[in-house]
């Protein structure tokens, strides 16, 4: 089978259906859960400074009045981690204690592992750092010949797709791409608040796995492998090639050895390693250039109203576990939730997107303030309005709410009361009926694995990146939002009237009023610290 044909075959079976969910295992060990902090044993440690409660920056500055490019140093490399992969609390009910971070994750099992390359730094080694957000501590995995060098900082994602797969069976593949999408825009949030942007670095699978010492078999001999997702480089610092990377992680150091997650396996998902395989690249994708003129031809963003701290509502995002069903959302909140996913070439996250949007929402609208309940759609290019109109059920009717911003291109198809419909594709959960609204995200399916079938991680990530949107922007509304991973894929097409591969719906989210279950404990993230270092 073509590597194509095996992503087809992937997404097809993992398909959650009406009458039958995709393989996962029938019964959970919670006892023996995979340990969601990777450590790595015998290396130099470093702790962080935590910083978070310096950060005074508003939300609505973040976008208005964006803050002068930091500092690279160690504190503002503290500060970029701590709100982005950081512990965001513990919550605690009965003996039962776990963490929470700033990024969310399906399940909360976190297969996202964080790295840091950096020279220059004062205080830091040049080398390769694996990040511990347990302990807010960076662990040195390969120390680089001491040539003193300009400062140049750049940031690895991993995944262990153990971690999701133990709980999640086949699907977690999705899931594990989808919590990278979140990372990402995590790292892209927390790197604004510094002045920092990001950019994509294109690297081939096999290139990262070398870099972030991924493929050092002898490191990882008893533990669970990481798979190699993105790197990323800070712009404002110097950059040095793929090449040089290579060859200075090539002749350092390395020391550590991966700690053993546990969770032992009782099932062999061979799909996930055949789509992993399927997905792997020898040699690096394209990553668009920056064309900062484009931002001339996009409208200016509409404004937020929020005057909290941006560190503030980062670690204080949640997912919400219900909704009242009662919450209505302002119009002009929802207009800037939404607008804050279209695609401005140099506002964060969509600046370290440089790729032409290849998703756009559909929204089971419930409860916003003087909009007809029913289904609506965000196109977020020109072109995907005439492709869904042409694609989508005939009876919608594509028209313009009233007094809609004319830069939001927003679209009423049907009105309907959609809460039972949400609730039924979303795998039955209340939280897609109960809220103000909820979202489809559809993606250009075949026209993007046509390029290269590794584009289907890409299409997650972009997913991921528009759910982490979604979560902050519906803090700073005041409301909250989840994602949902769980839904019944070819039903939401029948919906729509979908008929072909072309689009596939990839993840579900939702906003609305949260109901919070005062029976759980809330703890700071770090008060223990000194005690666990
Ligand atoms: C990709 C993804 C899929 C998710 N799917 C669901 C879901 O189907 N149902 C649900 O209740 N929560 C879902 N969640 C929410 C997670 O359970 C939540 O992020 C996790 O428990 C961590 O909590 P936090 O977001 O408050 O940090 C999902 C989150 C992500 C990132």
């Amino acid at each position: 089978m073509s590597a194509l044909a095996q992503v087809y075959a992937y997404h097809e079976r993992t398909k959650h259906r009406l009458d039958r969910y995709a393989a996962s295992p029938p019964t959970l060990d919670w006892d023996h859960q995979p340990d969601p902090f990777r450590r790595f044993a015998g290396c130099e440690t470093l702790a962080l400074p935590l910083r978070a409660d310096d950060s005074a920056t508003t939300w609505q500055d973040l976008f208005a009045n964006p803050p002068a490019p930091q500092p690279l140093n160690l504190p503002n490399l503290a500060l970029l981690l701590e709100l982005s992969l950081g512990l965001a609390a513990w919550k605690q009910y009965g003996a039962a204690r776990w963490a929470l971070r700033c990024n969310p994750s399906s399940g909360n099992l976190h297969p996202s592992e964080g790295y840091v390359i950096c020279t220059g730094i004062a205080g830091l080694a040049n080398g390769l750092y694996h990040y511990a957000p347990a302990i807010h501590a960076l662990e040195q995995r390969c120390r680089w010949a001491a040539a003193s060098r300009d400062s140049a900082l750049y940031l690895g994602l991993s995944s262990v797709i153990w971690r999701e797969a133990w709980k999640y069976g086949e699907r977690a593949f999705r899931y594990v791409q989808l919590d990278c999408g979140h990372a990402l825009g995590a790292f892209s949030y927390a790197a604004a608040l510094l002045g920092w942007r990001l950019e994509l670095v294109p690297c081939s699978d096999t290139q990262l796995s070398a870099l972030l010492g991924l493929d050092r078999r002898a490191d990882f001999a008893a533990a669970e492998a990481e798979s190699p997702d993105v790197l990323l480089r800070v712009v404002t610092t110097e950059a040095l090639s793929l090449d040089e990377l290579l060859t200075a992680s090539r002749q350092g150091a390395w020391q550590g050895q991966a700690n053993h997650l546990g969770g032992e396996p009782q099932f062999d998902w061979a799909a996930i390693d055949e789509v992993a395989a399927a997905t792997h690249t020898e040699q690096a994708l394209p990553v668009p250039p920056a064309d900062e003129a484009a931002q001339t031809a996009v409208a200016a963003p509409l404004p937020s109203t929020c005057a909290l701290p941006a560190a503030v509502l980062i670690r204080t995002r949640r997912s919400a576990q219900a909704f009242d069903a009662s919450t209505v959302l302002p119009r002009a909140a929802f207009y800037r939730i939404l607008d804050a996913l279209l695609p401005r070439p140099t506002q964060t996250p969509w600046s370290l997107w440089r790729y032409s949007p290849r998703l756009h929402l559909v929204l089971f609208v419930h409860r916003v303030e003087g909009l007809a309940p029913g289904l609506y759609a965000l196109p977020r290019h020109d072109g995907a309005e005439t492709s869904l109109g042409n694609a989508f059920n005939a009876q919608f009717d594509w028209t313009t709410p009233e007094d809609c911003p004319p830069s939001l291109p927003l679209r009423h198809l049907i009105s309907a009361n959609a809460q039972k419909a949400a609730r039924t594709l979303s795998c039955h959960q209340d939280i897609a009926a109960h809220s103000c609204f909820s979202v489809a995200l559809l993606g250009e399916f075949a026209a993007t694995l046509a390029q290269h079938p590794a584009e289907y991680r890409r299409l997650y990530w972009e997913a991921g990146l528009i759910g982490q949107v979604l979560y902050l922007e519906a803090e700073a509304a005041s409301v909250r939002g989840t994602g949902i991973g769980c839904f019944f894929d070819d039903s939401v097409h029948q919906l729509l009237g979908l008929q072909d591969p072309q689009w596939q719906s990839l993840y579900h989210f939702t906003v609305g009023g949260a109901v919070t279950d005062t029976r759980i404990q809330t703890l700071p993230p770090y008060a223990d610290l000194e005690r666990i270092r």
